[in-house]
């Protein structure tokens, strides 16, 4: 059990890392919002500390009173049991509070926050304590969305900004391999050791058919096979839905490719460079990956063999993000166990993201965080290069709708009855 000066050592580290992360950009960068489903760089600044202030002070601060009043209303999210809020989609609209007076906000409440788990008795650090966990949680869940959303911001920018200036990462190209699981009746979901989300609740049984899986995610090179042999042409290969996205929204790459005189491009927080055929393919939504699947004679895994299998094998976090690298490498030496399994790319799943047998929502407002999802979204497991380090875990419930194409999303394929 972690000391009061052993939690308060983790909160200054994960506040101070969100502004590590937004310290290369102008208040200019951190005011666009480049679509709906991004929000700017300030607005996560604020939203992950109205999260402490809404959940923490605001429950158990005495005479606790609101930095700002508007600013429940600016920074809430998705919260219904707290509030009305701002229209998401208007997020870039918001020119004040500026950047500097998020920081000004960001240092009240993390100074009231140390007050307060410094000031608090042995039992009422009890209480608090699965809250500043989420809180710890929650916002590095948005140090992920910080980079993913400034990702996209800074692609449409015709000088096309370096967000960060780290060499490009050389690769080998490596013949795919697969590993075998013989399945049966298996547990997956939270052990109880170690933080989870509600999500990842209750551990259960599942039954898996014997399964293989790739050995590694699949590369640029192998997705331009799939692209020369028509793989957005024809119709055969993708599910409904996703055919309908291609014909309407003119897909014929991954998201952050356009082509130039024949070569294809990557645009990356380090710069756009020519597509490296060793490197994953990364931003495919569920569509495409399920497609790539399907012309490659193979499937998607399921969540739960996923899960199984990055147990059974002890998977380590491996290329998440750090302040040097934010991309995928190329899979290390085979080995004749998975790797990329906890880093590089989230990783699709075939399965819906749907409640685990008699999971239940937390009581009260903080219950909105995960279980009022649970509709029309897809499971993806692993973590990437926009993952902050020590947020991974095997049983991570990752969900992102199927055409969603702006996370670090990338393929890994399974093969089985
Ligand atoms: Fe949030």
């Amino acid at each position: 059990m972690e000391t009061t000066e052993e939690i308060l050592a983790r909160f200054a580290e994960v506040r101070a890392h969100t502004e590590r992360l937004a310290a290369p950009l102008s208040p200019e960068d951190q005011t666009v919002q480049s679509m709906p489903d991004v929000s700017p760089t300030k607005w996560h600044r604020a939203h992950v500390t109205w999260f402490f202030e809404t959940f923490l002070l605001a429950e158990h601060e005495p005479g606790f009173a609101p930095f700002q009043d508007r600013y429940w209303f600016l920074f809430n999210s998705y919260y219904e049991g707290v509030g009305p809020r701002y229209t998401r989609s208007m997020r870039g609209a918001i020119s004040r509070p500026g950047a500097h007076d998020v920081a000004d906000y960001r240092a009240d409440v993390d100074a009231r926050v140390t007050d307060l788990v410094d000031r608090v008795d042995g039992g009422t650090l009890e209480k608090l304590r699965p809250t500043i966990e989420l809180g710890f949680h929650h916002e590095q869940q948005h140090q992920e969305l910080l980079l993913m959303d400034i990702k996209h911001v800074l692609s449409l920018n015709p000088l096309q900004p370096v967000y960060a200036g780290a060499p490009r990462l050389p690769g080998t190209p490596d013949r795919l391999g697969w590993v075998g699981f013989d399945g049966g009746l298996v547990e997956i979901g939270a052990t109880g050791e170690g933080f989870h989300f509600d999500n990842e609740l209750p551990r259960h049984q599942q039954w898996l058919q014997p399964y293989r899986l790739a050995d590694r995610l699949v590369t640029n090179g192998e997705w331009l096979d799939f692209m020369t042999d028509g793989g957005y042409r024809r119709h055969d290969l993708w599910l409904s839905d996703g055919w309908g996205r291609v014909q309407a929204e003119r897909w014929d790459s991954p998201f952050y490719w356009h082509e130039e005189d024949g070569v294809w491009f990557e645009h990356t927080l380090h710069g756009t460079h020519p597509v490296d055929p060793a490197l994953p393919v990364t931003h495919v939504s569920h569509y495409e990956a399920d497609a790539y699947a399907t012309w490659a004679g193979h499937r998607l895994p399921t969540e739960a063999e996923w899960e199984h299998a990055a147990v059974t094998q002890s998977a380590t976090e491996e290329n998440v993000a750090d302040l040097d690298a934010f991309h995928p490498r190329a899979a290390g030496p085979a080995t004749g166990r998975l790797r990329q399994l906890l880093g590089d790319c989230w990783e699709w799943t075939s399965s819906a993201y749907l409640p685990y047998p008699g999971f239940h929502p937390a009581p009260g407002a903080v219950g909105e965080y995960n279980g009022k999802f649970m509709s029309s979204q897809m499971v993806l497991r692993g973590g990437s290069a926009l993952t902050p380090a020590g947020h991974t875990r095997a049983g991570y419930r990752n969900f992102f709708p199927p055409g969603a194409r702006w996370p670090m999303t990338g393929v890994r394929l399974a093969s089985g009855d």
